[in-house]
């Protein structure tokens, strides 16, 4: 067995006053250290702050399901399939010799955090990200959901032209257990018009009350079918144009789902899927850069307490900027221009390059470099405040995104991205990154990713000083962020884009959930006597 598809038991013990374990729970207390700052007359004055908590995380890991809306999709199949093959061992011939199934890309089972060092040695330990909670183990999620092609698994797999043949060749059998994807909700003029002769397999009729509620009663089913704890709702199906924000229609909760009740022409697919997932309380989670999470939508999210996050999967060109510019930008050089082109060949390509489809993209890929420009304005001008005492931008480099639909290259998407920038007393560099792979290859690690964080995040509770009782995180999961390109963030906080300190973010709170301090690269002891 790979290492990365090892179950492991929760071997790590904390032996602390700070932290206790119980049959049921692990509780630890965590202090959260920060500062505030005045700022008056070009002066900072810093205020030390320290702020108690305490985390408690269930210690059962429930029955986990994962309904994925665009099942027979390129990123569906491929997710069934190589879990089908983790689940088996079934490895597989290819031109380089016998390949065994593995989680590679999956930041979870494949990546590290340092938990202390030997005492003996000095030297740091490290431990699967996996092991730091328990966690469910991605061969144990039970799998289904929806596709407007009835397409069966089997075939779907085949369609989408990813896996060897080989690897194909084995798990036909299984996938062809899977039977067809479930009939989904169909607006044709939320996706391109070339998706039209996929949708064969439709809820009938117009009426959004009744699809929603066709949708929780699915939900449902495939709840008490599998006799299941919790369910994972995902959308990784086609990417939807943008709907438009309407007061009246999608801006609060209540309108929302009056629109739905009267048919509104702007609820699309993914919004009617994420409200169906909040009403039955399951977690909902958007791998597409739409924005599904109308403000109505969040609202309605943070009144039934459930949870969402998205957007957009981080692959690979924008996960690769959110570390290349922050380097740029903190090393002191200043990106004048990025300019990014792709060309792809699969069914998401074909569906990108229609021009409403493109623009979702677009505006996902775009923000990403923001938050590093924002926190360095010696390099770029601020924002001016006019006369209107409306702030205008502030400097920030161009940035353009360009996708084409190339069918020849199927799913070896090529991205190519220049970085142009200005270096010390004028002087000019560029830097030229060439990307090429299977786009979902990158992407099936971080829908599990995904998947097993939000199945975790229902199991952490929270209580601040002076609370009595263990409350749920907030309902949106900005946690997230480091699988997602335009991360979802609690209303009225910032994003964070940078890669590094998202995974940062991410170490930090599991380890504070086992009563460890964060990630701290000081290492005082290599540094005095
Ligand atoms: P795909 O086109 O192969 O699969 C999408 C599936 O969704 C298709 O089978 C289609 O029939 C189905 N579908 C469309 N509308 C539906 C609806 N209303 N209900 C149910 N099913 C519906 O695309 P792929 O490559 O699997 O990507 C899926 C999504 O993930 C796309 O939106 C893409 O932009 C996004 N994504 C993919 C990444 C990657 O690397 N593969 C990276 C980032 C995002």
């Amino acid at each position: 067995i790979h290492p990365t598809a090892v179950r492991r038991p929760n071997y790590i013990t904390v032996q602390s006053e700070n932290t206790i374990y119980t049959d049921d729970h692990i509780t630890a207390k965590y202090l959260n250290r920060g500062a505030d700052v005045v700022v008056s007359d070009g002066q900072f004055t810093v205020l030390p702050t320290v702020k108690p908590y305490e985390f408690q995380t269930t210690r059962k890991v429930g029955k986990t399901g994962l309904m994925m809306i665009g099942l027979g999709g390129n990123n569906g199949s491929t997710l069934c399939a190589t879990i089908i093959a983790n689940r088996h061992q079934i490895a597989w011939h290819t031109k380089e010799g016998i390949q065994q199934p593995n989680y590679i890309g999956s930041v979870l089972r494949a990546s590290t955090v340092r938990i202390g060092t030997e005492p003996s040695t000095g030297k740091e330990v490290h431990v699967p990200v996996s092991d730091v909670l328990p966690m469910v183990h991605p061969n144990d999620l039970v799998l289904g959901g929806w596709d407007i092609s009835g397409l069966p698994m089997d075939k779907a797999m085949e369609r989408a032209k990813v896996l060897d043949y080989d690897l194909q060749r084995q798990v036909k059998p299984h996938m062809a257990l899977l039977g067809r994807p479930l009939p989904s909700i169909y607006y044709p003029d939320f996706i391109a018009a070339n998706q039209e002769a996929r949708a064969d397999n439709v809820v009938p009729g117009t009426d959004k009350q009744a699809h929603l509620e066709h949708v929780r009663a699915d939900i449902r089913r495939f709840k008490a079918e599998n006799q299941l704890d919790r369910v994972v709702i995902f959308w990784t199906a086609n990417t939807e144009r943008y709907s438009e924000i309407i007061p009246g229609v999608n801006d609060t909760a209540d309108n929302v789902l009056a629109a739905i009740k009267t048919s509104h022409s702007e609820v699309s697919p993914s919004t009617l899927f994420a409200v169906a997932a909040i009403l039955e309380g399951e977690p909902f989670v958007n791998g597409a850069p739409q924005n599904t999470f109308v403000p109505g939508v969040i609202a309605l999210a943070e009144r039934e307490k459930s949870f969402i996050g998205g957007d957009d999967l981080k692959s690979g060109q924008t996960k690769l900027k959110s570390v290349l510019a922050e380097f740029l930008v903190n090393a002191g050089i200043k990106p004048l221009s990025i300019a990014s082109y792709n060309h792809l060949g699969n069914n998401d390509g074909h569906n990108l390059s229609a021009e409403p489809q493109f623009k979702s993209k677009e505006i996902s890929k775009s923000s990403v470099v923001d938050d590093m420009v924002d926190a360095n304005r010696l390099l770029y001008k601020p924002p001016v405040v006019g006369a209107t005492g409306k702030a205008a931008k502030g400097e920030h480099p161009d940035h353009i995104v360009v996708i084409k639909y190339v069918p020849a290259v199927g799913d070896s998407k090529r991205a190519i991205d220049e970085y142009y920038s200005e270096i010390f007393c004028g002087g000019r560099q560029t830097i030229n990154i060439f990307n090429e792979c299977e786009d979902s290859l990158l992407a099936t690690p971080l829908i599990l990713d995904l998947t097993i964080l939000t199945e975790l995040l229902t199991r952490v509770k929270y209580r601040g000083e002076g609370q009595d009782d263990f409350a749920p995180l907030h309902s949106v999961l900005s946690l997230l962020s480091y699988m997602c390109k335009a991360p979802l963030v609690k209303p009225g906080t910032d994003v964070v884009n940078s890669l590094g300190r998202q995974r940062n973010a991410l170490e930090s709170f599991l380890k504070a959930c086992i009563g460890l301090e964060g990630n701290s690269d000081l290492l005082l002891e290599t540094r005095i006597w």
